[in-house]
């Protein structure tokens, strides 16, 4: 990773596959700002996840697998950040513990002051239309406001914004709807507003660099 480059943290828990989708897209976005480097990393999953949703489902044990390769978020990580883009499916309406686990472990960073000022925001999936993904967003941001971050979300000049039919994208951040038994993928439209928010997250940061 290049010394000068200005680095963007996409930070992601999945178990389906959804949110990962949406992670790519962002990763996307943030990477084609010239001088933006992206590190994609993950958080550590729980024992009782692994045991009882992931080993002996075939598909989820796949994605399982493919995602070994990607390094699971550091401290270090984030303090290496210009800016950090979290994303989480909904549980009940709020982020999964998987990522709020990594929020917990940030106390030292809150002390510190290390991530203030630094531009960020999140993104969610869920498997029904009305199923949170307002609230969950809107949760996320909290952690991110109390490091002291500059929270943002995605303008409704950002095309496809406003729609009225039934997929993600909100003010508040990327979303996506995966259906009851994860059958649906991020539409178009979906991933186009995820990479639009790592553009602008990706944009601010170098600006602020500068
Ligand atoms: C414990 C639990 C709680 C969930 N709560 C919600 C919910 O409140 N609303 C909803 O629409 N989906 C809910 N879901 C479904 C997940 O949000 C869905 O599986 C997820 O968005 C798929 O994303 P992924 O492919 O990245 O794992 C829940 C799933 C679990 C396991």
């Amino acid at each position: 990773m290049a010394e000068n480059s200005v680095k963007i943290l996409i930070v992601y828990y999945t178990l389906y596959g959804h949110t990962l989708q949406l992670a790519r897209a962002v990763e996307e976005g943030a990477k084609g700002v010239p001088g933006v480097e992206t590190m994609l990393r993950r958080v550590e999953e729980f024992d009782i996840v692994k045991q009882k949703a992931i080993q002996g489902n075939p598909a989820v044990e796949q994605l399982w697998q493919e995602q070994q390769q990607i390094p699971v978020c550091s401290l270090d990580d984030l303090r290496a950040a210009d800016g950090a883009i979290f994303g989480s499916p909904t549980r009940f309406g709020n982020m999964a513990a998987q990522l709020k686990q990594l929020f917990d472990t940030m106390s030292g960073l809150w002390l510190n002051g290390e991530m203030e000022g630094k531009p960020g925001g999140v993104f969610t999936s869920t498997a029904s239309t009305h199923g949170g993904q307002e609230t969950t967003l809107i949760t996320m941001m909290h952690p991110l406001l109390h490091l002291g971050m500059i929270v943002m979300g995605v303008p409704y000049s950002v095309e496809g914004m406003i729609h009225t039919e039934g997929r993600g994208g909100t003010p508040y951040g990327p979303s996506t709807t995966a259906g009851g038994q994860g059958e649906l993928q991020p539409t178009p439209e979906d991933l186009a507003i995820a990479r639009a928010l790592g553009k602008r997250v990706a944009e601010v940061a170098s600006k602020l660099r500068a």
